[in-house]
């Protein structure tokens, strides 16, 4: 069977990141972990694309750092183990229907709809230093509805984050198609959400691992960087003194051992620190011991690849993700009477 004919048959899966630039450990454990594995699981077509449009809905007043963010991520997926053999991995403005879908989603979609977006309001006060009062930001969902349904995905794995955005964009697909019709099959079918197990990941001042909070550990942190974050690491507030006794499950270090320890290691911290057997500089020792393991084969990975090839697969990747979306688009202008619209010049 030709890969083509492989890829007709299996269910298809679509997500997509923000070029937010190098990623951290909170981002492979939340989604990129995920996909790497929903890839190896081979069940499944795949699709993982960078959101650099969707940077310009908060950042059009400086774009500068779209274009360097966005290979810094396409790095770190492949250095978390996406296979451009198996996954379609693009860059979502590289894939020239993703202009052209929001336009005509947009016309269908209530105003009521978007400002009911619980991120909105909420992005609108966290970050008062942007002018987000935009036709853009307001239409981010629309964006994102045009992202998932150009694939016509069965599942869209995601954090609870972006649950609202896709049971939004599941609200379009069903507008979309009460309005318009072509064949039997419905145009644009109503993906699912798979969602994404995240484990409870702190930062290194205990609140959760996260850019804006400058608490991370990067993928690409060098071993004495990972041990110096750690030692200065946040720790259960009862111990204060070497002879106190402490308690993992207070402890953000403990948290960090949970996710990537062995069983055990993870008795011994357990033992340990509830007995004051241990010391937190040993039990950090450990807990950064795991981390340098599991980022090892990512930084060779990541290592491995050169510039013109990581854009080499991007421009692959979006020839690929291009052929299955304009195969959308020729529906839905043919479901719209856009006859106009499909002599484009393609
Ligand atoms: N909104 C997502 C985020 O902020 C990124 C994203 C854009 C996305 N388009 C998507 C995710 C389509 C899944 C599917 O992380
Ligand atoms: Fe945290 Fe480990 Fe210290 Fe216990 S021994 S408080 S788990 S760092």
């Amino acid at each position: 069977m030709s890969e083509t004919q492989t890829s007709l048959l299996r269910p298809r899966v679509l997500s997509g990141m923000r070029p937010t630039g190098k990623l951290h450990l909170g981002n492979y454990m939340g989604a990129l972990a995920n996909w790497v594995k929903l890839q190896d699981e081979d069940k499944y077509d795949c699709y993982f694309f960078i959101a650099d449009l969707h940077a310009l809905t908060t950042d059009y007043a400086d774009t500068s750092a779209i274009e360097p963010n966005t290979l810094e991520v396409a790095l770190d997926f492949l250095a978390a183990g996406l296979d451009p053999q198996r996954s379609t991995i693009f860059v979502q403005s590289q894939v020239v229907q993703h202009f052209e879908l929001p336009l005509l989603l947009g016309m269908i979609t209530p105003l009521g709809w978007l400002e009911r977006v619980p991120s909105y309001k909420e992005m609108q006060e966290n970050l008062a230093n942007k002018d987000l009062t935009t036709f853009g930001f307001l239409g981010y969902p629309v964006l994102m509805a045009s992202d998932i349904l150009l694939y016509q995905p069965q599942f869209v794995p995601v954090g609870q984050d972006q649950q609202a955005h896709v049971e939004l964009t599941r609200e379009i697909a069903r507008r979309f198609n009460q309005f318009y019709k072509f064949g039997e099959h419905e145009v644009l079918p109503e993906p699912k959400v798979l969602l994404t197990p995240s484990p409870k990941l702190p930062g290194t001042d205990g609140r959760k691992m996260s850019k804006s909070y400058g608490n991370t550990i990067q993928m690409t942190d060098p071993e004495p960087v990972v041990r110096q974050k750690l030692k200065t690491m946040v720790t259960d507030p009862a111990r204060v003194r070497r002879t106190d006794k402490g308690d993992p499950d207070k402890c953000p270090v403990g948290d960090l051992h949970k996710v990537f320890s062995s069983s055990d290691t993870l008795a011994k911290v357990y033992d340990g620190c509830r007995s004051a057997g241990i010391g937190c500089i040993e039990c950090k020792g450990w807990a950064a011991d795991a981390l340098v393991q599991i980022l090892k084969p990512i930084q060779e990975r990541r290592a491995s690849y050169s510039a013109p090839q990581v854009l080499e697969i991007l421009e692959d990747g979006s020839h690929r993700a291009r052929a299955r979306a304009e195969q959308t688009m020729e529906e839905v202008r043919s479901a719209m009477h856009l006859p106009f619209a499909s002599a484009n010049g393609r």
